[in-house]
C-alpha cells in the first residue's frame, strides 16, 4: 500500500479515532458507533476505507461482522499505527472502551448460564412465579415499569409508585401496550406516601433504595403499607466504589451493607429477614443482593426502644 495513501487517510480524525480503537479490541459496527458517537453510514465508510488500505481486516463472527488491526509490526506502516495508538486520547475514547468490554463480558457470563437454546432464567422465574397466590403488590419506584409488567402477570392488583412523571408516563405506556389492566399508578414520594392506599400482601423495591434519601424511612412506609403478614423483597446493590453513578445515575447510596438494612427493617418491625447475595456477574463491579422480610401478623412484643437498637 501506498505510504502516502495512508498519511491521508488517517489525517482525518474521525477515522484515526476508529483506528485506534479497533487496534486496541474487535469491535463491530455498532459498538464503533456508540464509542465515537457518529451516524452509522459515517462509521461504516471509514471502516471501508481503512479496509480498503488493508488497515483493517473484517470477519464474520455470531452473525456479526467485527474489525481488527490487520498489519502488524513488518508492515511499513507500522511506525504510523503506533504514533496513532499512543496520541493523547482527548475524547476519552479509551474509557469507553474499557466499559464496553466490561459490558460485553458481562452479557457473555450472563449468556453462558442459559441451559438450553429458548430457556432464560426470565422464563424460569416467570414459571415460577405463576405458582404464587394472587397477591396485591406495591411496585416501589417502578421507574419505566419493566418489573411492574412481570408483577402484573401474575399479581391480583399492582400498585406501582414513583415521583418521577416521566417514568410514570414511560410505565402506563408500556403496560398499556401490553394491555395490563391489573395496575394503579401513584405518583409520590416513598418517604411520604399518600393516606388512604389500600393494604398489600408484598412490597417489592427493586434497585430504588439506593436512590432515597433515607432507606430506613421508606423501609418504614413499606411496613405501613403491608397487610399483617405481608412479605417485603428488596433487591438492592452490595457496597461498591463507583462513585459515578452519583453523578450519571442520580444514586444516593454505594449500595448497602445488608446488616445495616436488617437494623432497619428490625426497627421498621419487620422479622424473619433473609439475605442472599447474587454470583458475582463477569467482571462487572457491581453485585447485587435478594432481601426478604415479613411484617409479623402480630406486631413485636419488644418495645419500640429495643427494636431500634
Ligand atoms: C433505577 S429505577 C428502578 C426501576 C425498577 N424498580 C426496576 O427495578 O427496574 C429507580 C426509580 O426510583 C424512583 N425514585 C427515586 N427516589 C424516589 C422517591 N423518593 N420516591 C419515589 N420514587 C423514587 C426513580 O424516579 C426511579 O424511577
Amino acid at each position: 500500500m501506498e505510504l502516502s495513501e495512508t498519511f491521508h487517510a488517517l489525517g482525518d480524525p474521525t477515522r484515526l479515532r476508529i483506528l485506534r480503537l479497533v487496534a486496541a479490541a474487535r469491535l463491530n459496527v455498532t459498538e464503533v458507533v456508540s464509542l465515537i458517537g457518529v451516524a452509522q453510514s459515517s462509521a461504516s465508510h471509514h471502516l471501508a476505507k481503512l479496509k480498503g488500505l488493508e488497515l483493517i481486516r473484517e470477519e464474520r463472527v455470531g452473525g456479526f461482522t467485527y474489525y481488527s488491526l490487520a498489519v502488524d509490526a513488518t508492515d511499513a506502516r507500522w511506525p504510523l499505527i503506533r504514533l496513532a495508538r499512543e496520541s493523547e486520547d482527548v475524547h476519552g475514547d479509551q474509557a469507553r472502551l474499557t466499559e464496553l468490554l466490561r459490558r460485553r463480558e458481562d452479557r457473555h457470563t450472563l449468556n453462558e448460564k442459559l441451559l438450553e437454546p429458548g430457556q432464560s432464567w426470565l422464563l424460569w422465574a416467570s414459571a415460577l412465579a405463576s405458582l404464587l397466590p394472587k397477591l396485591e403488590v406495591a411496585d416501589f419506584g417502578c421507574g419505566s415499569g419493566v418489573l411492574t409488567q412481570e408483577l402484573s402477570g401474575w399479581a391480583r392488583h399492582v400498585t406501582a409508585i414513583d415521583k418521577s412523571p416521566q417514568a410514570l408516563e414511560q410505565a402506563k405506556a408500556r403496560l398499556s401496550r401490553e394491555r395490563r389492566t391489573n395496575v394503579t399508578f401513584v405518583e409520590a414520594d416513598l418517604h411520604d406516601l399518600p393516606t388512604g392506599l389500600p393494604k398489600h400482601d408484598l412490597v417489592v423495591i427493586s434497585q430504588s433504595l439506593h436512590h432515597v434519601s433515607d432507606p430506613a424511612a421508606v423501609l418504614t412506609q413499606a411496613a405501613q403499607l403491608l397487610k399483617p403478614g405481608g412479605r417485603l423483597v428488596v433487591m438492592e446493590l452490595l457496597p461498591h466504589t463507583e462513585t459515578w453513578v452519583k453523578a450519571r445515575l442520580g444514586h444516593q447510596h454505594l449500595g448497602f451493607e445488608p446488616a445495616l438494612l436488617e437494623s432497619a427493617l428490625s426497627a421498621a418491625g419487620f422479622t424473619d429477614v433473609t439475605i442472599t447475595p447474587t454470583p458475582r456477574d463477569g467482571s462487572s463491579p457491581f453485585r447485587a443482593f435478594l432481601l426478604t422480610a415479613t411484617r409479623p401478623a402480630r406486631p413485636s412484643k419488644r418495645p419500640a426502644k429495643e427494636a431500634r437498637a
